[in-house]
């Protein structure tokens, strides 16, 4: 027994591969195998005898078969590992030959301009939910169930199982609700800008269903439409590259008070717009006093905080930046209009790099 032990196990240590295994197997412990065929001699065998050889060949089964298992797993694991080095492959390696890299998309890079502008002067980036209760995109923001704003506002509504009664959510019509949700979170004093898509049921060739909006919010102790007017001036010069007149105008948004459109000067010659000079003004965003309910809604005290918000289109200023001319083409999936457009992904807008 101990020669079968030796001779099987020192084999099994040396097999290289697991068709030598196999037979191995077969050769000690298979049905013919050495081990199998002392077994049968046990019939043969004094009740003595048995009692001693009986658990011992047992044993040497046992022994064989869990160093066969062994030496199995470990062949295994180094066919493993062989291949894992075979097929090695960096992926981050640049594309070679033939592969066309892929572009960043305009709204992509704007987004990412607004975010490193914004950060420079103190702003925070918060995020909210594409698909919207009625309370954040509506009733926070003092809308109320009857105000016309509801039905201006071209609202997508989500469909709700019947017998269901719960008002239906939507699709967010405007970033302001993120407004909300950012009080809730942190409370005041707060300085925050919240990119994202929003959805209105309306197409033609300045409205597409989905676009992008870049929402403000800035609340302290004695904050002014004056900070609102610096901050969006202060933007637009990094924004463009060059200095840009603003205009105010009275407006009226239920969520602000008081209200105002503002527009950025231009010039309009053959057909194409040049922001900063000339004596034509575009509309780019609502912006206002953060009205008290809406600060209430937050969770935040009126009587000890005030100040502003804005809502600016990411399309349009994108449109106005780079001579996009038409707004539907940003969602084609046009790869021609994507590599005339786009941008290499190694052009990361920075402040100190330039945007
Ligand atoms: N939410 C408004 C819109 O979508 C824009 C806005 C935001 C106006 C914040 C005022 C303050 O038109």
């Amino acid at each position: 027994m101990d020669d079968l032990k030796a001779k099987y196990l020192s084999a099994i240590a040396d097999a290289g591969d697991e068709s030598t295994l196999e037979d191995l197997r077969l050769q000690a412990v298979g049905k013919k195998g050495e081990v199998s065929l002392k077994m049968r001699e046990l019939g043969k065998m004094t009740p003595e005898e048995r009692q001693t050889a009986g658990p011992a060949l047992n044993a040497l089964k046992d022994e064989i078969n869990s160093a066969l298992a062994a030496k199995k797993a470990a062949l295994g694991d180094a066919a493993l590992d062989a291949r894992l080095r075979a097929e090695w492959l960096d992926v981050t390696l640049p594309a070679r030959g033939t592969a066309r890299q892929g572009t960043i998309h305009p709204v992509s890079q704007v987004w990412e301009e607004c975010t490193a502008i914004f950060a420079d002067m103190g702003f925070a980036v918060a995020e909210g939910p594409q698909v919207e209760t009625d309370w954040y995109n509506f009733d926070a923001l003092n809308i109320p169930g009857h105000h016309p704003a509801r039905a201006e506002m071209d609202t997508f509504y989500m469909h709700r199982a019947t017998g269901d009664n719960r008002p239906p959510h939507v699709l967010r019509t405007h970033t302001s609700p993120v407004q909300i949700r950012s009080m809730q979170e942190q409370g005041a004093p707060i300085r925050i800008i919240a990119p994202g898509r929003v959805y209105r049921a309306d197409f033609d060739q300045t409205h597409t269903p989905m676009f992008h909006q870049v929402e403000g919010l800035a609340l302290d102790k004695d904050l002014s439409m004056a900070n609102l007017k610096w901050v969006l001036e202060e933007f637009f010069t990094a924004y463009f590259g060059t200095k840009v007149k603003t205009r105010f105008r009275a407006s009226h948004f239920p969520f602000t008070e008081p209200s105002a459109e503002v527009d950025i000067q231009c010039s309009w010659e053959n057909g194409t717009v040049k922001v900063g000079e000339g004596d034509g003004w575009l509309e780019v965003l609502g912006s206002g006093m953060v009205h008290p309910h809406v600060l209430r809604a937050g969770g935040v005290d009126p009587d000890k905080w005030q100040g502003f918000a804005f809502g600016m289109g990411i399309d349009r200023i994108a449109m106005l930046k780079y001579g996009i001319p038409d707004l539907r083409a940003f969602f084609d999936s046009d790869l021609r209009w994507l590599r005339h457009y786009g941008f290499s992904a190694l052009q990361v807008p920075t402040i100190r790099g330039g945007v």
